[in-house]
């Protein structure tokens, strides 16, 4: 008597393989939703910067492009604007004049998010910012 190679118990049929399939592509994709750059649209959460005293010169930080915000520090204020254009979302680019440009249809944003070039029409989004007790510049990013 031989053992069974494929016992029934861990046998699956096509159907059965087919909708294993498209529950771990949609897993996927909600975790790639949840853990990526943005927020979910209504949302918020806590970007923690690092200590203040990091950013010790004037201009525009862009390390944190990819979470949603540039920081911009003037003087011994800082704002976080949005990284995401207002006409399609699509990610923008810091310039060394500290404006922002739009590589998808060329809209661009003077240093305090106010728009200067379409089709974008609103200004950048400007996200609360705070110290905490540490130091730490946080960044409350919205969706
Ligand atoms: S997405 Fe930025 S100009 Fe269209």
């Amino acid at each position: 008597m031989s053992a069974d190679p494929s016992p029934e118990c861990c046998q699956i049929d096509r159907r059965g393989f087919l909708l294993l399939t498209a529950t771990a592509v949609v897993a996927a994709g909600c975790e790639a939703v949840h853990s990526g750059s943005n927020p979910a649209p209504g949302s918020a959460r806590v970007v923690d910067a690092g200590p203040a005293s990091g950013y010790a010169n004037e201009g525009v930080y862009a390390q944190y492009r990819a979470l949603g915000f540039f920081l911009v520090r003037r003087g011994s204020q800082f704002t976080a604007l949005s990284s995401l254009c207002t006409h399609r979302h699509c990610k923008l680019d810091a310039e060394a004049d500290h404006t922002f440009y739009c590589p998808c249809h060329g809209s661009t944003f003077d240093p305090t998010g106010k728009v200067t070039e379409g089709p974008a029409k609103r200004p950048l989004p400007v996200f609360a910012t705070s110290t905490d007790a540490r130091g730490h510049l946080l960044v409350t990013v919205t969706g």
